[in-house]
């Protein structure tokens, strides 16, 4: 594939994984299986991996997902909820090892605490002296949704610590799971209210119009499938959806279970090995891994793993994996954190397996970006690693060439454990005499507009900007809660929006008026009220949020808030030179291959500046933003945020408990000033802020790695050193426009 090929495929599958990632964690609706999302990531992975280039730290194979909803209050998690990266072969695993030890600069074996994977919902509880005072969902790892109300649920969960050398405080992560004979209970009841409801429509029906309903006691093959479609797909959306249950009563009638296996915080108790953490939590009351072993060396740790796999159907839950921890607590800091993994573990999925099914039908899917999606509709697979499998990515049309893949064959689905599910082939012994090549569409099945093909694969896309479900991709991303954040512009009401009212583009939304959502029957005098408010609420969001939801290719939320804190105003950006876009980390010249090709010249300018350029130079996008303006939206930043400060561009971390303020407070003064809050000290931290307690282990670090450290009184000096600067340069009228940040060495503190 080339670079543009590569490029438009990569922000394609980013748009889509993000779009499924919404679906399965907020709405707990997923529209594929969990073996399309994974095939997805991995493509995407794959792209990633051969086209760094197009490196991007926003894209969802880089962050930990978000399953944040509007129905709970979201609040920081004390340190980020992190995820694990992957392996998924010996090859890979020993990869881990020798990575890590070069990390750790150690010669002989690491000692490794290999666990199960369980196959649940992540979730945080933390306690206080003892007392359980919070417990929240991963979220977006940052923030996790507040479901401490529907703690009570997960039966094995305690509201006290007991035992002795109980921690002060201490944030505990693990897996909220339920076990297979729960959910089929509970699928069985929800299948039977169903048919029950079913029937008695059924009968209603029947005698309104045949004062007759004596023969409709029993459901048809097709309805009873259409009501098994309904049900919970399998045990991990039932737990997922069933500790967001705003429903007492149900919630009541369900019994979910935890097992906990890594700490955020602690505080007044130390874990030194991670393999004393399941007794210590034990001790404790704490429901913990009841299956681990040691291993010393990549080969040890795959012995474990087998004999894991040997034993995991043995475990009232379903596991997915194995996780292999590095087993000295003490190295874990130096060893350090990607974007959204710790480095010193690791999650060993299953092998794939594959099984053989119907290919019923081929549909097609159009993306946000117009990108045309091939998808298998098979005929189910009852259990694959798992899970039902319904639905397979037929990735694109040279694929199901290359494959000969035809509507009636048999075909070989194959699922990682999570990852790579695939359509692999066809069984060709079974293929009907009668079938047929599939004849690709060359038009959109959406609006008719003649497809487009382009690159070395030949990649399908509807060019036509108008095609509904492009308009309604990007609206929904304008509305979105990461962008605009338009609460009540979910996806049916956009659909209403854009097929009976006309709403083309997000300037249309601030045309709608009460009158013209009350003539749509979706909308009541509440709700029509409520979206009226929303979006005058959303006229005054930050500027990176509308620069986020303009959709520029390319552009996620973190370039957004870089171009805006550079820039300062949308005009500011729209005028932009590109050297000057270019000078943003990020945005400079990853992409500097040489094309030969004379119209893709503008390549060899870094991607995402030329993105940033290519949109605003367009004239339609331009018109659109002066209708944005007329609707009175906000284009300017925040002023305080290039105001240069002895935080500003600094790495802090905090440790203890502060007198004067809580952590999220911390947190919010430090960035409002410039800096940024990570959890963990590592060689680019340039303070750490201590409560004065040195024996924590990021204190340690600190003290082995030369980092500066910082008493809570010199912190409060230092806040009130920035805050004269603030008022200083606001009386010079200073703005940020004019101010650009710099990267210069902050002034000597008096207090070092
Ligand atoms: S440790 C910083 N241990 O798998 C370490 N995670 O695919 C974080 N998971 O995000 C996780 N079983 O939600 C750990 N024994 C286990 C686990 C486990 C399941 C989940 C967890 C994690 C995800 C990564």
């Amino acid at each position: 594939m080339n670079e543009i090929d590569a490029q438009k495929e990569i922000l394609r599958l980013r748009a889509e994984i993000a779009k499924h990632e919404e679906l399965y964690r907020v709405h707990n609706a997923p529209e594929i299986s969990d073996e399309e999302f994974d095939s997805l990531m991995h493509t995407l992975r794959t792209l990633e991996k051969q086209f760094p280039q197009f490196y991007d730290a926003t894209s969802p194979s880089v962050r930990v997902g978000n399953d944040l909803s509007e129905s709970f209050v979201a609040v920081n998690h004390l340190a980020p909820m992190l995820s694990l990266d992957n392996v998924f072969n010996v090859a890979e695993l020993e990869e881990f090892d020798s990575r890590l030890k070069k990390v750790l600069g150690v010669q002989g074996e690491l000692t490794y605490c290999v666990e199960p994977k369980i196959d649940g919902a992540g979730v945080s509880a933390v306690y206080e002296n003892g007392k359980l005072v919070r417990l929240l969902t991963r979220g977006n790892g940052e923030k996790g949704d507040d479901i401490t109300r529907n703690a009570f649920a997960i039966k094995n969960l305690p509201r006290k610590l007991t035992g002795d050398n109980i921690p002060t405080l201490l944030e505990i992560r693990g897996e909220a799971y339920m076990e297979r004979d729960e959910f089929e209970r509970i699928k069985n009841q929800q299948r039977q209210e169903l048919i029950e409801k079913a029937i008695a429509k059924k009968q209603k029906e029947a005698e309104k119009l045949l004062n007759n309903a004596s023969n409709c006691d029993t459901l048809s093959d097709e309805e009873l499938a259409i009501i098994e479609k309904k049900l919970p797909a399998n045990p991990r959306n039932l737990t997922a959806g069933t500790m967001k249950l705003l429903d007492a009563q149900t919630l009541r009638n369900r019994e979910l279970k935890v097992i906990l296996y890594s700490i955020g915080t602690i505080e007044g108790a130390e874990i030194k090995h991670q393999l004393d953490l399941p007794k210590t939590l034990k001790n404790w009351g704490l429901p913990s891994v009841n299956w681990y072993a040691t291993a010393t060396g990549a080969s040890q740790v795959f012995e474990k793993i087998s004999e894991l796999e040997e034993i995991r159907a043995d475990f009232p839950f379903n596991t997915d994996g194995a996780v292999i921890k590095l087993d000295d607590c003490t190295l874990h800091e130096i060893a350090g954190m990607t974007s959204h993994a710790p480095r010193w573990a690791t999650a060993w999925k299953y092998r794939a397996e594959r099984a053989q099914t119907r290919l019923n039908a081929i549909t097609i899917q159009v993306g946000r970006t117009g990108a045309i999606t091939p998808v298998a509709e098979l005929e189910p697979i009852e259990n694959l690693s798992g899970t039902e499998v319904r639905r397979a990515t037929l990735h694109n049309e040279s694929y199901i060439a290359e494959k000969d893949i035809r509507i009636g064959d048999t075909v070989i689905v194959e699922k990682a454990g999570e990852i790579i599910p695939a359509v692999l082939g066809v069984v060709l012994e079974n293929r009907p005499p009668e079938s047929i090549p599939y004849a690709f569409p060359t038009i959109c099945p959406e609006c008719n507009s003649p497809l487009k093909k382009y690159g070395e694969k030949m990649l399908s896309r509807c060019p036509n900007m108008s095609c509904p479900p492009q308009v309604r991709g990007r609206i929904e991303h304008f509305a979105s809660r990461g962008c605009m954040d338009i609460r009540g512009l979910g996806e049916k009401i956009v659909s209403e929006l854009v097929d009976k009212l006309g709403v083309k583009d997000p300037a249309d939304l601030y045309t709608l008026t009460r009158e013209k959502l009350l003539s749509l029957e979706k909308f009541k005098d509440k709700s029509a009220d409520n979206l009226i408010e929303s979006l005058e609420k959303s006229k005054s969001q930050e500027l990176w949020r509308l620069i986020f939801g303009l959709g520029i290719l390319e552009i996620g939320e973190q370039f957004a808030k870089d171009l805006a804190s550079k820039f300062g105003s949308l005009d500011a950006i729209i005028k932009a030179d590109i050297e000057d876009i270019k000078s943003l980390e990020g945005f400079g010249s990853k992409s500097t291959k040489k094309r030969k090709s004379d119209s893709v010249e503008n390549l060899n300018q870094p991607v995402r500046a030329l993105s940033v350029r290519v949109f605003f130079d367009d004239q339609h996008n331009l018109e659109l933003i002066e209708r944005l303006r007329s609707a009175g939206l906000n284009f300017t930043a925040e002023q305080t945020n290039n105001l240069n400060t002895q935080f500003s561009g600094k790495i802090f971390v905090i440790t203890g408990t502060l007198k004067s303020m809580g952590r999220d407070k911390a947190k919010a003064i430090i960035e409002k000033f410039g800096g940024k809050v990570a959890s963990s000290v590592t060689t680019k931290t340039n303070y750490l802020i201590s409560d004065g307690e040195m024996n924590g282990s990021k204190a340690q670090t600190a003290q082995k790695l030369g980092t500066p450290i910082l008493s809570e009184d010199d912190f409060l000096q230092m806040i009130n050193q920035a805050e004269q600067d603030e008022d200083r340069d606001s009386a010079k009228g200073i703005n940020q426009a004019e101010t650009p940040q710099t990267s210069e060495q902050p002034q000597q503190l008096s207090l070092f």
